[in-house]
């Protein structure tokens, strides 16, 4: 099996004064798997969000190295790196991060621009991504006239705009009910049951993470299971 991430010895600090030195990252080895659905778990403030930003080459880690999909980071240069971030990274947040003038299609449209798609191919594309996350009948609504759910539906289809080679959402849940949330998960692991998509989760609820096909524990800036 193909890895799409390998990533060993990464280390992140944050130095915020001369005597406080934030660890937020201390030595996180991880391997994700192409077709795997990984769960990441652990208390607040354990470096998560940290990992989910390096991977997503949002942040740079200051030790230790990370191959994406095939491609080593370590030498990157940043306009290279945001290439990359829109061809071979989806992005779910807590927060949906909609751009609120646009509507959902325009929103997913986006993506593809981004991303390098043909203007001509991103309409259509958009249009079935809408179809699968079953929001067709909203593609002209903006973010504020859709609900927390459909918001981070619309999220979840500009994240696939570009096929990616992993998604990383980061509590992708945490600002839904539960019924919600359940439908939302449920459309991630469909996504990764039919069409094999990489998924790679940060979650608190362990009844989410228990069915996963890994769980990694974080704690204190280390990889704890
Ligand atoms: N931009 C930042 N500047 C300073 N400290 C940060 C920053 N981002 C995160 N931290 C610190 O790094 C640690 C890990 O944070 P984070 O990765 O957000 O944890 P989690 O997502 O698991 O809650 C925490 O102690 C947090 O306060
Ligand atoms: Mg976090």
């Amino acid at each position: 099996m193909k890895n799409v991430i390998e990533a060993k010895g990464l280390k992140k600090i944050y130095k915020m004064s001369k005597t406080n030195i934030v660890h937020a990252l201390n030595g996180v080895d991880l391997n994700v798997e192409e077709g795997e659905f990984t769960a990441i778990i652990g208390p607040s403030g354990s470096g998560k969000s940290t990992l989910m930003h390096i991977f997503g080459l949002l942040d740079k880690p200051d030790e230790g190295t990370l191959i994406i999909d095939g491609i080593d980071m370590s030498d990157l240069k940043d306009k290279e790196a945001y290439k990359l971030r829109a061809k071979k990274i989806g992005f779910v947040f807590q927060g949906f991060n909609l751009i609120p003038a646009l509507s959902a299609l325009e929103n997913i449209m986006l993506a593809g621009k981004y991303g390098g798609m043909k203007m001509s191919e991103r309409k259509q594309r958009a249009i079935e991504l809408l179809k699968l996350v079953g929001l067709e009948s909203r593609m002209n609504h903006k973010p504020n006239e859709l609900s927390g759910g459909q918001q981070q539906r619309v999220a979840i289809a500009r994240a696939l705009m570009n096929k990616p080679a992993i998604i990383l959402a980061d509590e992708p849940t945490g600002e839904l009910d539960t019924k919600t949330s359940l439908e939302i998960i449920e459309l991630m692991k469909k996504l990764n049951r039919e069409d094999k998509q990489t998924f790679l989760l940060v979650t608190h609820n362990m009844e989410v993470a228990k069915d996963c096909n890994k769980i990694v524990e974080m704690r204190d800036g280390k990889r704890v299971s």
